[in-house]
Order: C-alpha cells, then structure tokens, then sequence
C-alpha cells in the first residue's frame, strides 16, 4: 500500500509508517497522531475541491488516513446537520446557538466517525477482529464496522451500559461482556484479550485513526459556516477524542490555508460533577490529570475516570482560551429535555454542553456577542431509560 501520510508520537515525537497496525509510541506509551504533507496539498487541495462530493466525513479524503486509491469501510457516516436555535440563543444571551447534531450518524453517535477510519485502517493493516473497552457508543459503532468489515468484534462495557446499546451491539452480531466496573476496568480487560487472541484493541487513543475520523466533525462545522467558525465550541469530554480531533482539524484548516490564523475558536469541554478529573486538573492548572474515584454520573459517556489523552485535551483548552467546566447530573437531564422540546433528540452528553453554555455564559467567559455550537454527541433513543 502507498501512503502519503505517516504518524508521529504526541508526547515525544517517536515517528513511524501506517503499515500493519500501529497503537500507541513504542518508545514512550503515548498516543500516536497522523501528520498529511498539508504544505503540498495545499497547492492543489482547495476548499472547491470538495463541493460536489457526497455528505459524508470521507469528502474530506485528501486530509484522511487512506492509502492512495483505496476504498474506506463506510456506512455514510458524517454530513450531520448543524441546527441553528435562536431561541436558545436568546435564552443564553448570546448572538447564535448551533447544535451539531451527531445522534444522526450511523449508530446514532460521533462515534461512528472514529470506528469507520479506525476499523478501515486495521482492516487493511490485516487485524483478525476487533476489541474495545467502551462506555457503549463507541461499542455500538464498532461492532456496526465490524459486522461491515465482515470481522468479529468483542466489547466490554460495564454492566449499567443503557439496555439499547447493549441489544444494539448483540443484534450486530458482536460478543458482549458486561462487567461489575467502569471503562478503565473495561480497557484492562480488552487489552488481556488483544494479547491473547490478536484482536485489535481500538480503544481511544491506542489506536491513531479514531481521532481522524473525529476530527472531521471540525472540518464540517468550517464547511457548514462557509469555511468560517463559531467564537466557542462546547464538547462533553469524557476520553477527548472529540476535543482532540478537533483541535487538529482547526490546525490543519490553518495550514492548508483555508482558516486565516486567529480564527480558531474557544474550546470548552463539559463533563458532569459526578466525574470531572479535567475540570479539576484545569481548575489545578496542571499538565494531566489525577484519576477520579469513584466517578458516577447518568451521562454514561463522561463516566470516564482516566484520559490516555489528558494532556492533549487541556493542551486544547489552554491553547485556545478555552475553560472546563462541570455539571449536575439534574442539570444536563433537564437541558437534554430543554433540547427535546426544540426538536433535538439530544442525549445526556449533548443536555450537557447546554449546560455549560449557561454556566460559561453567567460566568462571563462567553459573551452576548457570541456564536456557540454545542454538540449532541448521541441519540436520545439510547437512553429511553
Ligand atoms: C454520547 C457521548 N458523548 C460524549 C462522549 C465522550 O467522548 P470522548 O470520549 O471522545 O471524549 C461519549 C463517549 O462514550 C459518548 O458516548
């Protein structure tokens, strides 16, 4: 296969190639990020190229992890709307509100996103099946590009995962464990299977690609907004995936010449009080964060105590001005509900970047002038409990 991409270690800058099935840097454990000749493509790589293309994430193929011709393993993922609601905007005091709305993926999630890159570069890399830890969509999507990829996935989720996920990945066909514990417990278990079996362990941040299939919900958004960006962005963080993506999509935006530079927006990250190790280590001002014990929240995809990606994610927020913030559980049911009664199908996660957008509003760090996207990053038809 030719690539015209290789991969570069985020903490110490260890380099390699794409073939096989790269995880994390051999040298020092941290996540691996994949770097396209993006000067070159430049000269020819126009925002004009990808008009006319299908609504899917892969329009934006030169910037993605493919080898040169190759097919990805898709369901059409991506090309999510971005719905603006000025009476949410007016509620929070501020010029416009988008949602992005993700729960229209394939599976319902953002996380659709990650698994069709991840599942599609494995595939190639000759993976005989796959393995992941997972808070549930990130399940869900998997075992759909497996069954897709036509290769057994197994998942290990805790034993409270929302029912529907959980039918949901056996009706995909996947091998479902349910486990008395949280993701971390989950990962320590996938990774024991990956060693024993050769399945790929896809878990976030072990892998290079889930992060590029997120990060073109950054490059849609830009689209969306006539090749511009909102002044704050709102994500529910839980591994960072989405924060991380993103923040890598403004940059290269930036370096193909598509973004002035100072355009690049505010990142906030939202998790729940029930679970917040970034918000404490954002509020500490440290460089990662502790691990949270105990974590409890509803919001099944913040129920994530450790981060491989942490210093990425506050590097993020620090970089851009951003602020991490925390809220009630009660407080993201009723904004989910606020969502819903708007016509968005939100999920707990997405209920909580509204939230937030009051929280960041009273406290000043947005302004009346403002334009925010928040990001539903699910369905509400997952959590019907
Ligand atoms: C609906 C939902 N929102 C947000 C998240 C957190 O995403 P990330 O792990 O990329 O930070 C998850 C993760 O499971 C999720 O399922």
């Amino acid at each position: 296969m030719k690539f015209e991409f290789v991969l570069h270690c985020s903490r110490c800058g260890w380099q390699r190639d794409p073939e096989g099935t790269p995880g994390v840097c051999e040298v020092c454990g941290a996540p691996l990020l994949v770097d396209y000749p993006l000067e070159q493509l430049a000269e020819h790589f126009r925002p004009e190229s990808v008009e006319g293309r299908p609504w899917t994430m892969w329009r934006y193929r030169e910037v993605m992890p493919l080898a040169v011709d190759e097919h990805p393993i898709s369901l059409g993922e991506g090309g999510t709307p971005l719905v603006g609601i000025p009476r949410l905007a007016q509620r929070a005091g501020v010029a416009e509100v988008w949602i992005k709305d993700e729960g229209l993926n394939p599976t319902a999630s953002f996380k659709a996103r990650g698994m069709s890159a991840a599942v599609t570069r494995a595939a190639a890399g000759g993976a005989p099946g796959f393995v992941a830890p997972s808070a549930g969509n990130a399940a869900g999507a998997l075992s759909a590009y497996g069954a897709r990829a036509g290769l057994p996935v197994r998942v290990y989720m805790p034993k409270d995962t929302p029912a529907p996920i959980v039918a949901e990945c056996r009706a995909l066909g996947a091998d479902v464990v349910l486990i008395n514990g949280v993701i971390t417990d989950c990962g320590v278990l996938a990774r024991a299977y990956a060693r024993d079996t050769g399945y790929f362990d896809v878990s976030t941040l072990r892998e290079p690609y889930r992060v590029e299939g997120k990060k073109t919900m950054g490059y849609e958004i830009c689209e969306q907004l006539g090749w511009d960006l909102p002044d704050a962005i709102i994500y529910p963080t839980g591994g960072g995936t989405g924060i991380i993506g993103m923040w890598k999509a403004f940059a290269e935006l930036e370096a193909l010449g598509w973004l002035p530079a100072g355009r690049r927006p505010r990142m906030h990250v939202v998790q729940s009080a029930g679970c917040a190790p970034i918000v404490r280590a954002w509020r500490q001002g440290t460089e990662s964060a502790e691990p949270w014990t105990s974590p409890e929240t509803v919001a099944s995809g913040l129920r994530v105590p450790a981060a491989l990606g942490d210093f990425l994610i506050l590097r993020a927020i620090a970089a851009s001005g951003g602020a991490a913030v925390a809220v009630a559980d009660s407080e993201l049911l009723r904004c989910a509900d606020e969502l819903l009664h708007c016509g968005i199908g939100a999920c707990p996660e997405g209920g909580a970047t509204l939230a937030a957008l009051y929280q960041l509003r009273a406290a000043g760090h947005i302004g009346p002038d403002e334009r925010v996207i928040c990001f539903n990053t699910g369905a509400w038809l997952k959590y019907l409990e």
